[in-house]
């Protein structure tokens, strides 16, 4: 990004920025109200512990395979955290040296919020008795060590963008796990997906005030950053997923397959999630931008359609992958 752009980014982040402690206290939780991994797991320090944990195994004897693996996949993505934040922290108007009471503050609260799903689900899956653990964390060290590519380059106007559909995504399938859970017959578990998946909620509604914000001031340039991230696709936070001996990738493509087939995450949810945002931040109607703009909106406002007679054609693979997390 050219020095006078990353300048007014700078600017316009400065602006948003103003009422931080507005925005942290409207979509964060005050810590000591905050839910805690611990109040939805055995407590090791009561006597009846060995019953709970073997209560929790029987009801997690008879989850699918898919479904298993697909907890998995999202535990681990959870777990990359480290990535998200220091990607965060590099974001233009995000500055934690001169500005320690700036955006960074932010990036820092929702992270903290964020630590505790990884943090629940990995207890839960080790409890659980279902899972090689050890192939699991090889997975995730991997993944935090690969990093990602998203594509928003220090850009925030691209990195609100990618945090507002990712949140959507993200609740979509923590919101479809739950009432798979509970399908499945283990309400216990339906209730730690739907924990997970509010505050995945909150946070997409966080970020898309960032970027309604963001509209407010500079709709054109926020309007190119939508374009050029939707011409890109939005690449899942995972997306470098990989087990030992397999290439950088590759498991994410069966992740995402076995997600696809369970109904978790699907494309047509990717379509709708852009829909959705194209209606909340009122796209079709922005005025008054430059041609650029112009073309980047209406190119915006017939992409769904456009995706979903690819979506038609596109065929999820029926035959299950054996992944290493799976005992
Ligand atoms: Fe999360
Ligand atoms: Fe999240």
């Amino acid at each position: 990004m050219d020095t006078a752009l990353s300048a007014e980014r700078l600017e316009v982040m400065q602006h948003v920025g103003k009422d931080l402690d507005g925005l942290i206290s409207e979509y964060l939780k005050p810590i000591d109200e905050n839910w805690q991994p611990t109040d939805f797991l055995p407590d090791f320090s009561k006597e009846n512990f060995a019953t709970e944990v073997k209560l929790l195994q029987e009801s997690c004897r008879d989850l699918p395979y898919d479904y298993i693996a697909v907890l998995i996949g999202d535990t681990i993505t959870e777990e990359a955290l480290p990535t998200y934040e220091s990607w965060l922290m590099d974001v233009i108007g995000v500055d934690q040296v001169d500005n320690p009471s700036g955006w960074s503050r932010w990036v820092r609260a929702w992270t903290a919020e964020e630590n505790r799903h990884g943090d629940l689900l990995n207890k839960y899956l080790y409890l659980s008795g279902r899972v090689n653990m050890r192939a699991m964390e090889v997975s995730t060290q991997y993944l935090i060590a690969d990093g990602f590519d998203i594509g928003t380059d220090r850009d925030p106007y691209r990195n609100f963008i990618y945090t507002s559909f990712q949140e959507l995504a993200t609740n979509v399938s923590h919101r479809r796990t739950a009432t798979l859970a509970k399908k499945f017959g283990n309400p216990h578990l339906s209730k730690i997906c739907g924990v997970i998946a509010s505050d995945e909620m909150r946070h997409a509604k966080a970020y898309k005030e960032f970027v309604r914000r963001i509209l407010l001031v500079d709709p054109s340039e926020l309007l190119l950053a939508l374009d050029d991230m939707m011409r890109k696709k939005i690449v899942m936070p995972a997306h470098f997923l990989r087990e030992t001996g397999v290439k950088m990738g590759d498991t994410f493509a069966h992740f995402s397959d076995a997600a696809q087939r369970l109904g978790v995450y699907t494309t047509n949810d990717y379509i709708e999630i852009l829909e959705s945002l194209l209606v909340e931040w009122e796209i079709g109607s922005i005025r008054d931008i430059n041609e650029r703009a112009e073309k980047a909106r209406d190119y915006l406002m017939a992409l769904p359609a456009r995706l979903k007679r690819i979506a038609e054609r596109t065929r999820v693979p029926e035959l299950a992958y054996e992944f290493s997390w799976i005992k």
